[in-house]
């Protein structure tokens, strides 16, 4: 099988990896001439809108998928008249706007935070007035990693986020209190059929990912069972086929959904040691029509993420339950480089572990020195 991959940064590189042992071939394409993926499998170079490059991909694959859910939906439509391509292009138009995405969720009847569309300045005092401080002001479009969002407490605070954000189409949410963030990662096939990763714990500092506990610790049976079902409702709906990442908010009993990613995503990448079948494997199966593997944990698993640099290998390799991934990216501040997961056997071992292995990894823009 020949996979063709829109975007080419670290997540195209895991997928591109973990094809080689099932004799999956892909071919990333992306803007960029060294980019992460492109240094281990086959690279057009090209805009994601440059219908030529897309015709090579299209040429060159049996089926196409997408690293990055902001690839212009024009494209995906597109490629779709000429070579399959997972998940939907659907999936990509409802992730990419916050606003269709939030409304998407409550018509499958998932709860979100509060939320009120605002482009106007009298939309903003009107959706301040309804859902009150503290809230969040956010694009409705590109934000990633925090990124184009700010966290409103005061009148004063409104003002600012305004000039900075105003004029723009903007979504204002309520702050969720919450007790922790949870993400859940499901696959589905192209025959249908449906499996579930466990949940996962995250911990983002400065709107960044920094650390995932897996399975997420202290979690009733529950609360797994629902977040499951209510990723099976959005996979159903989309007719979707891939692994679908959705991110949520726990506060008390309560599940509200922040947002979700077409893709593998980063609060999966524990599953290459932690899963009986990795999230990028488990995507290839799945867009290339094969059977899904098992999504179960084998342990339990800590990942750090490598923000701004990567730590020496000599230093990350001195605890023998590390495994290391670095991304082929040349540093620079706020930017995901690298990871680490460290698994345990049991719970038990990680809560022992756990203190020591985060003095050494958290340490953003550090890593272990
Ligand atoms: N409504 C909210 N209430 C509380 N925290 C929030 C809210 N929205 C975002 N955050 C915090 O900011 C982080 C990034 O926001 P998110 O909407 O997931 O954007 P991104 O696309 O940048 O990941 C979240 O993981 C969470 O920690
Ligand atoms: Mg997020």
């Amino acid at each position: 099988m020949r996979v063709g991959i829109l975007g080419g940064g670290q997540l195209g590189r895991m997928i591109a990896l973990a094809g080689y042992p099932l004799g999956i071939r892909c071919t990333v394409l992306d803007p960029t001439a060294e980019s992460s993926a492109a240094q281990v499998c086959d690279h057009i170079r090209g805009e994601f809108d440059d219908f030529q490059a897309l015709y090579q991909l299209a040429q060159k694959s049996d089926v196409v998928t997408y690293e990055f859910e902001n690839v212009p939906v024009e494209s995906a439509r597109w490629l779709a008249e000429r070579v399959p391509i997972f998940p939907p292009p659907r999936a990509l138009e409802v992730s990419q706007d916050r606003l269709v995405e939030k409304t998407f969720f409550q018509t499958l009847g998932i709860p979100t935070p509060p939320f009120a569309a605002v482009t106007e300045r009298h939309e903003f005092d009107n959706a301040l007035a309804e859902i009150g401080l503290p809230a969040v002001l956010k694009t409705r479009r590109f934000g990633y990693d925090g990124k184009g969002q700010v966290v409103i407490r005061t009148r004063a605070a409104a003002e600012r986020a305004w000039e900075k954000l105003g004029g723009r189409p903007l979504i204002l949410e309520g702050f969720v209190p919450f007790d922790r963030e949870l993400s859940v990662l499901a696959v589905r096939g192209r025959d249908g059929e449906i499996a579930t990763y466990p949940l996962v714990e995250n911990e983002h500092r400065d709107g960044i990912l920094h650390r995932s506990l897996a399975p997420a610790g202290d979690t009733a049976e529950e609360l797994t069972e629902r977040a499951a079902e209510y990723a099976s409702r959005i996979l159903t709906e989309l007719d979707y086929v891939g692994v679908l990442a959705v991110e949520w908010f726990q506060d008390g009993p309560r599940l509200l959904a922040n947002e979700m990613a077409p893709r593998v995503h980063n609060s999966g990448h524990w599953t290459i040691e932690g899963a009986h079948t990795s999230q990028f494997e488990n995507h290839l199966r799945a867009v290339c029509g094969l059977p899904l593997g098992r999504c179960d944990p084998v342990g339990w698993s800590a990942m750090f993420n490598f923000i701004g640099n990567v730590s020496p290998a000599a230093d990350v390799l001195k605890f023998t339950e590390a495994h290391l991934h670095t991304y082929g990216k040349s540093p620079r501040p706020a930017r995901k480089v690298g990871h680490v997961t460290l698994r345990a056997e049991t719970a038990e071992e990680l809560r022992d572990k756990l203190p020591e292995w985060s003095r050494v990894f958290d340490r953003p823009d550090q890593g272990p020195g």
